[in-house]
């Protein structure tokens, strides 16, 4: 048994995550703002099921405020930690750029801070497969530039990635920084295009299409990326290990790709939901969103070096489970 600090824990990935980890009998420290980005409801369902097990502690508060991180490091010397919490979304991050500053560059500084005062066994980070930015090579490969993303959002993960390689490198911290890929499933977050679209077609009203339809994802379904995020936990990566299979030469600091390695048209991913729902989407085709891009796929190589990859659930069944939950939570 571990003690892992989970942030984000009421957040999609992150409940995920904490379930997961507290059923392989490990002990969670749950930080989580329970922000109003998105529905609080939900946040606290998520929190709720969470808390009758007896290894799991709910601490609410912000990742950026001071002292808040560096008191549960000391209170708690986690073995390892999976920081989650963040402002995610690219839309947002043209209306309120702020709001990713103090959670994502602030928030993730106090961790490092933390984490350099008592340092964990293996600290592991979300980035996002957004840091690809308008790489036109695919797959995207982990050696691929980053240098140019095209949101805020995924300039400040990017930058969370540069932050935690120097954090890496000066105080020999073992870093893994995930770049995800679409990820959806059962308690899904609201602003993204699986509810949107379900939300849309179950209620007979008209869904958008953005760059008309030419568009494609990497859709990750939830118990697949846990399989790989839990999977990860015990390869922390050291100095000699990383060299030669990641960016970095030096520093016991990595970054891998978590994505289901096949990408799916946008228009294929609303039929798999009409075939569910048994109903026809009402498509209004729109132009490109600002900050977006038009395809993303994961190479899932280092993965499968690292630990034989991750499963694979097919999407009619992605799309079967996550309607189903979809329509008995939402009741
Ligand atoms: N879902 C995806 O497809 C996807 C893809 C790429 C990267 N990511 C990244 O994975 C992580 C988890 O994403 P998610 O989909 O679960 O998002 P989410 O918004 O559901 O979860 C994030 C959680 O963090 C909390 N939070 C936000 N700001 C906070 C702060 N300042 N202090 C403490 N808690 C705070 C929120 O209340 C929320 O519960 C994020 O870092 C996100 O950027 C997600």
């Amino acid at each position: 048994m571990q003690t892992i600090l989970v942030t984000g824990s009421a957040g999609f990935i992150g409940f995920h995550v904490s379930r997961a980890l507290l059923e392989s009998g490990h002990r969670v420290i749950g930080l989580d703002s329970h922000n109003d980005y998105y529905s609080q409801t939900l946040k606290a369902d998520r929190e709720a099921q969470l808390t009758p097990h007896k290894g799991f502690t709910a601490v609410h508060g912000k990742v950026e405020d001071p002292g808040l991180l560096m008191s549960l490091f000391e209170e708690y010397r986690p073995d390892g930690v999976i920081h989650l919490a963040a402002q995610a979304g690219v839309r947002y991050s043209i209306e309120n750029p702020r709001a990713y500053v103090e959670a994502n560059l602030v928030g993730t500084f106090e961790l490092l801070e933390a984490a350099r005062a008592f340092p964990p066994q293996h600290m592991m980070m979300a980035s996002t497969s957004s840091v690809y930015g308008a790489n036109t090579k695919m797959p995207y490969s982990e050696t691929d530039k980053t240098e140019a993303p095209l949101s805020f959002y995924a300039a400040t993960k990017k930058s969370n990635e540069v932050m935690a390689h120097s954090y890496a490198h000066l105080f020999k911290l073992p870093i893994t920084m995930f770049r995800f890929f679409t990820v959806f499933g059962p308690w899904g977050r609201p602003d993204m295009a699986p509810h949107l679209f379900t939300d849309a077609i179950l209620k007979g009203e008209p869904i958008k299409v953005f760059n008309h339809g030419d568009m494609q994802r990497d859709f990750t379904y939830i118990d697949d990326l846990v399989a790989g995020i839990l999977g990860l936990l015990q390869q922390a990566p050291t100095a000699s290990a990383v060299e030669g299979d990641s960016l970095s030469p030096v520093a016991p600091w990595r970054a891998v790709n978590i994505g289901n390695g096949a990408p799916v048209k946008l228009i294929d991913f609303i039929s798999a939901i009409e075939t569910t729902l048994g109903l026809e989407a009402q498509k209004r085709m729109m132009p490109m969103q600002p900050g977006d891009v038009s395809a993303t796929w994961a190479d899932d190589n280092l993965i499968g070096q690292l630990i034989g990859g991750i499963p694979k659930t097919p999407l009619a069944d992605a799309v079967e489970a996550y309607v189903g939950w979809f329509g008995s939570y939402y009741a």
